[in-house]
């Protein structure tokens, strides 16, 4: 192993946000079973697998292939990796013949090593190919996808997933460019992510004459490509309609979101009301996200919150990246038939 995943503090290639309040969250028994949905560096993992017994089990899940050779390398016969988007989990336990766990840990986004790495395409600090898949193994890049995308397309995306204000002056400056074969060379279609940064900075700041920005003006639009490229809300929607089933009564579930959208989406999974009324698409933000096929449901278990976190002030000042994070830990309640939980 190259990298670091040591668990002696700050000593990780990725910090992990919230690593012991999450961890905590699960309640873990030593003999049980859980899932790291996004594996990442191990961070959480490893502290996991410190918690278990010898007869515990860990399922470890990335999308990105480097995060499962990395988990490979840790080598415990108690880890079984996933190496695929969390939102198949259900299907992978009845693969593994688990009927239910008894916590999942999800610490969405990206990680350090996805982000520092230029290669990657995730930063516009540096000058990368506009890739930003986590799943390098297959998908469109965002490079292609733009190549192929209509103006409705690209604002639409822009505008859902990075609340762009502007989106539409950034898609048609897109589509000018990528459509008029005259452009001037300093005009030309982005190919890497710092000419994709500089094409968005000249659209705002000529739309606000503005001088100042207290973040990049390439912020939003970054997330919304990446938001979309991975399908990262579907999934997230689909692995929480999954944990009612595949979690057992008591069993919990911790998150760890970034982002108003990813917050909202965990919130209603944990609502009451929602698992009542079955429907996700009620709320007017999701409007537009989801429609009446999105219905979700919880047949006999809901999930009740029961700790909603946010980083203290030490902790944001020892890990900047911690400023936006929500830990919600969930506590999965199963109606009981007979004897027994269903
Ligand atoms: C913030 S990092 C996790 C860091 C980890 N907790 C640690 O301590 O090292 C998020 C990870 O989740 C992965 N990921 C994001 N969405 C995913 C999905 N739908 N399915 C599987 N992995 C996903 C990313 O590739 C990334 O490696």
């Amino acid at each position: 192993m190259n990298e670091t995943s040591s668990n002696s503090r700050g000593n990780y290639l990725h910090q992990p946000v919230f690593l012991e309040e999450a961890v905590d969250g699960l309640k873990i028994c030593s003999g049980g079973t859980y899932v790291d949905a996004t594996f990442g560096r191990g961070g959480h993992s490893v502290e996991i697998l410190s918690r278990l017994g010898f007869d515990g089990k860990l399922i470890a899940i990335d999308k990105d292939p480097e995060a499962i050779e990395y988990a490979k390398a840790l080598n415990d016969k108690r880890l079984f990796l996933h190496h695929g988007s969390f939102s198949e989990l259900g299907n992978l336990l009845k693969s593994l013949k688990i009927e239910k766990v008894n916590g999942v840990l999800l610490d969405l986004g990206l990680s350090s090593p996805q982000i520092d790495s230029a290669g990657r395409g995730f930063s516009f600090q540096k000058t990368g190919p506009l890739d930003m898949r986590m799943n390098t193994s297959r998908g469109q890049t965002v490079y292609q996808w733009l190549m192929g995308a209509t103006f409705l397309q690209i604002e639409k995306v822009l505008k859902d997933f990075g609340d762009e204000k502007l989106s539409s002056f950034i898609a048609s400056e897109l589509i000018l460019r990528r459509d008029d074969q005259d452009c001037g060379a300093s005009k030309q279609f982005p190919k890497t992510t710092s000419d994709l940064a500089d094409l968005v900075f000249g659209v705002i700041d000529g739309k606000r004459k503005r001088h100042y920005y207290k973040t990049h003006p390439a912020t939003k639009t970054f997330q919304a490509l990446r938001i979309f490229i991975n399908n990262e809300i579907e999934d997230l929607k689909d692995l929480l309609e999954q944990i009612p089933m595949i979690v057992s009564h008591s069993g919990r579930l911790s998150v760890i979101s970034f982002h108003s959208l990813e917050h909202r989406l965990v919130k209603f999974s944990m609502r009451p009301q929602t698992a009542q009324s079955n429907n996700y698409s009620a709320h007017p933000k999701r409007l537009g996200f989801f429609s009446d096929k999105d219905t979700i449901k919880f047949p006999n278990c809901t999930i009740k919150e029961i700790k909603k976190i946010k980083p203290s002030r030490e902790s944001i000042q020892e890990n900047p990246r911690s400023r936006s994070a929500l830990l919600r830990v969930g506590e999965i309640i199963c109606a009981k038939q007979g004897k027994e939980w269903i």
